[in-house]
């Protein structure tokens, strides 16, 4: 009784400690590690295919779980006090976005091409929450939406602001406008609080990836759960 009051207390302790979050987060990747012969890979990125939208004239950048941050991080020299202006596409395809995302990323996809020209032109990103959604879910985004994220050398706090798009009208040129007339913040939602992929509590604690991989394996359970059930029931039967 004595004893397990005691470490129970001590459990406490131990948890208020900062650092030992990594030890739970590494813990936890154990645990998916288990799990994951079992799961569809959640974070598909083509190396090959990203290196050539990038070097193409949209110069488009295909953000991944592995390399968003400092892909968006790159062009910041480090006492930069002008932000450096990043336009980010989040789309989907028919999983997240159920087809309805082909119009906003023809029209993104074409606009990369002439924000390029524009003498304060942008760096543009592009994430896939079909191929990602372990980064989708960790910033609590879905697909149709833009971002503009001011970035600053670290450890600044980085400023978001997000659009969503209309999937019936969106052309290039409305892509175009709202980067014209960014200054007028009104037009968006400023991101913040626990989600904000820099600044938000979660990413400070490392939480935002395991969480993204908790509500990621909730929402693909019941295909694998029943792969499962029904290779159990197969092999007791047999
Ligand atoms: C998406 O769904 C449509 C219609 O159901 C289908 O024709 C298309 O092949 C699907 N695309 C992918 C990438 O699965
Ligand atoms: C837009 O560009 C990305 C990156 O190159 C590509 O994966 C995607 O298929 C393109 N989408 C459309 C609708 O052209
Ligand atoms: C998209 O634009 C159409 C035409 O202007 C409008 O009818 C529709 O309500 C808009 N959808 C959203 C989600 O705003």
């Amino acid at each position: 009784m004595r004893f397990s009051a005691i470490s129970a207390l001590s459990a406490l302790a131990s948890l208020t400690v900062a650092q030992d979050f990594e030890q739970y987060q590494a813990q936890f990747q154990n645990i998916l590690g288990q799990f994951g012969s079992y799961l569809p890979n959640p974070n598909r990125h083509d190396p090959v295919s990203a290196a050539e939208a990038k070097a193409g004239e949209m110069k488009l950048n295909v953000l991944g779980l592995s390399n968003w941050k400092e892909t968006l991080y790159a062009p910041v020299a480090p006492e930069a006090t002008t932000p450096e202006e990043w336009l980010v596409l989040v789309t989907g395809g028919n999983k997240t976005c159920f087809g309805h995302c082909l119009r906003i990323e023809a029209a993104f996809n074409q606009s990369a091409a002439k924000l390029a020209l524009l003498p304060d032109a942008p760096h543009v990103g592009y994430i896939n929450c079909d191929d990602q959604p372990i980064l989708c879910n960790s910033w609590s985004t879905g697909a149709g939406t833009l971002y503009l994220i001011e970035m600053l050398p670290e450890p600044a706090p980085i400023d978001i602001y997000a659009k969503r798009l209309n999937l019936s009208t969106t052309t290039p040129d409305t892509i175009l406008d709202i980067y014209q007339t960014r200054e007028d913040k009104s037009q968006f939602k400023k991101k913040d609080g626990y989600f904000h992929p820099f600044d938000g509590e979660l990413a400070k604690y490392k939480l935002a990836v395991p969480l993204a991989y908790v509500l990621w394996a909730l929402s693909v359970i019941p295909s694998w759960g029943m792969m499962l059930g029904v290779s159990f029931i197969s092999r007791t039967m047999m």
